[in-house]
């Protein structure tokens, strides 16, 4: 077992983001302050440019962004191991000029890129990779796919995947050309098999990150881990995968109208925070921790035993975190000359042990979470995200050595 070197995280609570070891900033579009609005100069997160290299690939650590597509994807039947590195190697050349702003080889649209929008593009291995011959001894300790939980639906169209490349930049257009990309790069050796677009909003007015808020208009994001805790809950120690991670997307309906009719007590109370400034209903600022113990005059708990912040509380799933970077989506269908709507979180969490850590704290939540009574997992899909990699290396080759 090889060990990653611990110092190279640190975060800074909740702020819209996490800053990290990759993914360092490496220049920044000039200030545009013509609206009388301070920002990117000023140490705001909009307009970066990141560098695609580092001991993390980028988009895990790195702040949120406003817009990001996952694309899911399927290897071909004739996708063996040697094909599989012939296409990490072309997406990495993708990630690499598209992440420092320039055309990637082969763009259709050469002039699009453009350095100073926060892009990132992240790329994880699903579990069929490790059934690839000459693979199957790489499947990293607790990585395995989401038993099924009591309150799921799943539907198959978001779920699942055997390779997946995550988008993320200030801008849903910058977003949609990389994505077409990777797609096309893909072709000789896997297809898309879902792509799930979804925004946050994770500045504020002067530009400055903030934790940001899911549909139900909730702070989300709070009491994500910092510094030496996020390092020990994300990062991988583990062999080959040393200084990379592993990622649960679940994405989750939301029944808005059903929200909206409850008061907004009951909402505050489902997950044991204020509403408007995202703090524990025990007091205190955002990023407070929750006070478990503390009752009212009337002698019952401030925080119920069922509200999700409870539930999920390292200190009710014997310390087990993990970093949460969800993203908002909205979703409209025509089925049966009827627009049909889905709105919800598509529920992201990075950390170094699946089996260890995301299942157990699911379980706990599907048991008794007060917020099951308005949300539901429609897709479920799990990825290996191998380390970063420097100049002239590749992602995943650790995979092939
Ligand atoms: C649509 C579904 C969900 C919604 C709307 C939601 C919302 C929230 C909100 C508002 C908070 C409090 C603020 C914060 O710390 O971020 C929170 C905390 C948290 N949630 Fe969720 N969540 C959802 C699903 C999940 C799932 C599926 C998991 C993991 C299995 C999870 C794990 C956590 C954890 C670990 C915390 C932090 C608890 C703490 O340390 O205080 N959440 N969530």
């Amino acid at each position: 077992m090889s060990k990653v070197s611990r110092r190279g995280v640190f975060g800074y609570a909740g702020a819209a983001g996490i800053a990290g070891a990759a993914g360092v900033v490496v220049g920044q579009a000039s200030a545009s302050t013509d609206n009388g609005v301070p920002s990117r100069a000023d140490g705001g997160i909009l307009g970066q440019t990141y560098s695609p290299y580092g001991e993390h690939q980028a988009g895990i650590f790195t702040p949120k962004t406003q817009a990001s597509e996952l694309v899911a994807f399927d290897l071909l039947p004739q996708t063996d191991k040697a094909a599989l590195g012939r296409l990490l190697r072309s997406w990495t050349g993708d990630v690499v000029a598209l992440t420092e702003g320039r055309a990637a080889p082969a763009d259709f649209a050469p002039d699009m890129p453009q350095p100073g929008n926060s892009f990132t593009a992240l790329v994880g291995l699903g579990p069929a990779v490790f059934d690839l011959d000459g693979l199957q001894a790489k499947r990293p300790a607790g990585f395995q796919e989401i038993p099924p939980m009591q309150h799921d639906k799943l539907d198959q169209r978001w779920t699942g995947g055997d390779l997946l490349v995550w988008i993320s930049a200030d801008d849903a257009t910058s977003v949609a050309h990389a994505a077409r990309r990777f797609v096309t790069d893909a072709a000789p050796f896997a297809t898309r098999r879902w792509s799930q677009r979804g925004s946050w909003r994770s500045v504020d007015a002067t530009g400055q990150g903030v934790t940001g808020r899911n549909l139900f208009g909730q702070v989300d994001g709070s009491a994500n881990p910092t510094g030496d805790v996020l390092t020990e809950a994300v990062v991988s120690d583990d062999d080959w995968l040393a200084g990379g991670t592993q990622l649960v997307v679940r994405r989750i309906e939301m029944d808005l109208v059903g929200w909206d009719e409850a008061v907004r007590d009951l909402q505050e109370a489902s997950v044991g925070r204020r509403l408007d400034n995202g703090a524990p209903l025990t007091g205190g600022e955002e990023f407070e921790d929750l006070d478990l113990e503390a009752k009212d005059v009337d002698g019952e708990l401030v925080i119920a035993l069922d509200a999700h912040s409870r539930r999920s509380h390292p200190s009710h799933n014997s310390g087990r975190r993990m970093l949460r970077r969800g993203l908002n989506y909205t979703h409209d269908e025509w089925i049966d000359g009827e627009a049909v709507e889905s709105s919800g979180l598509i529920f992201c969490a990075f950390q170094a042990n699946i089996a260890d850590q995301f299942i157990p704290v699911q379980r706990m939540l599907d048991q008794g979470d007060a917020l099951n009574e308005w949300t539901t997992a429609i897709g479920s899909a799990v990825f290996v995200i191998p380390p970063g990699f420097q100049e002239g290396g590749w992602i995943g080759e650790g995979l092939f050595a």
